[in-house]
């Protein structure tokens, strides 16, 4: 199994769009998978439900926004034994006790940035909050990755931000274009590799190396496949 956390403190970085996305793309490479909602706004849920009257690969929604009266809180989070890949949604702005439940699950993050000087500066100072809570954690080396999102033309904009990740030893995954397929994606409860790849061609070339990163940091178990290498070929422009 593969614990994939997607988490930035600051809203509308485009969390919930990469986890959702990220989820159909692991059940439509046919991998059990678990969508964690942990934002009381519920838009992982909103999107799950929507997916669910379609003839879209399923998947499991947990909620984990609030605790469930009558069940502990492990039982509540429980992730059946047969799922392979589990995508956690976390909300803007959260708690140290549940940022550290988070983190705890966790075998990888991924941080996305949008490029305005005001998320690159409240990003940056979350992720140092982050890789403290990493170091001082039993699972001290789990990985953190950074996605740029909604990257309209100016790159250079990040350039701060890199050199403050170079510092803390954090690769720049890769870049994802502003794109309104996205947002009618989520709308759908589809993801955008489960749209026509010639409409979504440059998003899907996108993708690869977040699917590469994340297959490198993959924890090796009999239990945990591959990810299918059809999944590349069908994202290769
Ligand atoms: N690459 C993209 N291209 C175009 N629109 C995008 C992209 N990524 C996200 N969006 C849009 O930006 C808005 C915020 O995205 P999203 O809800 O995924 O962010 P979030 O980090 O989950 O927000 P919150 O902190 O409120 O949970 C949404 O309207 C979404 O459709
Ligand atoms: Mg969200």
């Amino acid at each position: 199994m593969q614990t994939v956390l997607v988490i930035n403190s600051k809203g509308g970085s485009g969390k919930t769009t990469i986890a959702s996305n990220l989820a159909s793309l692991f059940a439509a490479s046919h991998l059990k998978t678990v969508l964690m909602d942990y934002d009381p706004q519920g838009s992982s849920l909103h999107w799950n439900k929507v997916r669910e009257q379609s003839d879209f690969p399923p998947i499991r929604l947990i909620d984990a926004s609030h605790a469930k009266i009558g069940v502990t809180r492990t039982f509540q989070l429980n992730i059946p034994g047969d799922i392979e890949r589990v995508v956690i949604d976390a909300p803007a702005g959260m708690c140290k006790k549940m940022l550290s439940e988070m983190v705890a699950k966790a075998d990888v993050i991924v941080v996305p940035v949008v490029p305005s000087s005001i998320d690159i500066h409240a990003s940056s100072m979350f992720i140092y909050e982050l890789k403290l809570i990493i170091n001082a954690s039993r699972r001290n080396n789990t990985a953190i990755g950074i996605v740029a999102n909604r990257v309209r033309r100016d790159e250079a904009l990040y350039q701060p931000l890199r050199h403050f990740l170079d510092e803390l030893r954090i690769p720049f995954i890769t870049t994802f274009t502003d794109s309104d397929h996205y947002i009618r994606a989520v709308e759908l409860g589809m993801g955008i590799h489960e749209m026509s790849p010639q409409a979504v061609r440059l998003e899907l070339s996108q993708w690869i190396p977040l699917v590469r990163w994340l297959a490198t940091h993959r924890v090796v178990s009999a239990q945990t496949p591959d990810m299918p290498l059809s999944l590349d070929v069908a994202t290769v422009p």
